[in-house]
């Protein structure tokens, strides 16, 4: 007969553990980071925005969190975050590819730019490519490490956002599930966290040019909103021992929104918005 498993919830979910979060300055990243910290982790911010980072490792810690700039685009620096968490705190468990970018919102294909496109691929799929790359490099000597990378409902619907941004985290899904193929033997898990919409310093200049498009967002479940730290909750699932056999797997964070298609049938909700 099993026995019974008590779930204390003061114990620290990430006691003694090191992670890498990219995009970490602000938004869903910085929620994380704090997060993470509370649980017991030390972590290191790699971001373009400097000020922002710096600032926000002090508020946390400089005994838990530092800061490295680097642009998840470029290889020399993606290496050179990991280099820096391994020479500050020893190793690598959880790796965090949060950075992203949306890119210009069009409501015409003929009126996407290639560059634009381009440059979306590059920081959301390129960006993910790199972190995992150099995370796996030094994750598989110590054969284990988690590995999070953060999608979207767009990763797996299409038709809320961008071109370029539907095909990037689409891209994130099946990059996601790939690694997890080639890692698992190196005992190393490889998942990815879908949020549904949050206003955050992303979004709220999207939802200021779109009003009619993006301020009544609709949710499946009544009288929630998501918020930057259910999706802080779900990579610390993922990040935790909690979560040992789960590897490949996307998560969706957004209420069924992804699961439901409301607009016709039994249970029907357009009409009551
Ligand atoms: N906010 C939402 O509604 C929402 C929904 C679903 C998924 N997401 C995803 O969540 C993640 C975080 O989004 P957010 O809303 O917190 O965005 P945000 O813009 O507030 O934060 C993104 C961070 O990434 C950093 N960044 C951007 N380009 C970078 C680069 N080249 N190199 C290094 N850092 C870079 C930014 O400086 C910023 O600190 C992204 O992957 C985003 O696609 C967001």
């Amino acid at each position: 007969m099993a026995s019974a498993i008590k779930v204390s919830k003061s114990i620290p979910r990430l006691e003694g553990k090191v992670a890498l979060i990219t995009g970490g300055s602000r938004g869903i990243g910085e929620s994380i980071a704090r997060l993470f910290t509370k649980h017991g982790a030390k972590v290191i911010i790699a971001d373009i925005l400097d000020d922002l980072g710096q600032t926000v490792c002090q508020n946390i810690g400089l005994d838990l969190a530092a800061f490295i700039h680097c642009d998840v685009c470029i290889e020399s620096d993606m290496e050179r975050a990991v280099n820096f968490t391994i020479e500050k705190y020893g190793k690598l468990d959880i790796m965090i590819n949060n950075a992203a970018i949306a890119g210009d919102l069009k409501f015409s294909i003929l009126e996407n730019d290639v560059s634009d496109f381009e440059r979306v691929l590059s920081v959301n799929v390129t960006g993910v490519f790199l972190g995992t790359k150099h995370a796996a490099r030094v994750m598989i000597p110590n054969r284990g490490g988690s590995i999070i990378s953060i999608g979207s409902i767009a990763s797996s619907i299409g038709g809320n956002t961008s071109h370029a941004y539907t095909s990037s985290k689409h891209a994130v899904v099946g990059l996601t599930k790939n690694v997890a193929a080639e890692l698992g033997e190196f005992g190393i898990r490889v998942n990815c966290v879908s949020p549904h919409f949050i206003l955050t310093p992303a979004t709220k200049p999207i939802v200021e040019q779109y009003p009619h498009l993006y301020t009544n967002v609709y949710s499946n479940l009544k009288g929630l909103d998501l918020q930057e730290q259910d999706v802080a909750e779900a990579t610390l699932f993922f990040a935790s021992d909690e979560s040992k056999y789960i590897s490949g797997h996307n998560l969706a964070i957004d209420g069924g929104f992804t699961a439901i298609n409301p607009s016709f049938g039994l249970f029907s909700r357009l009409k009551a918005n």
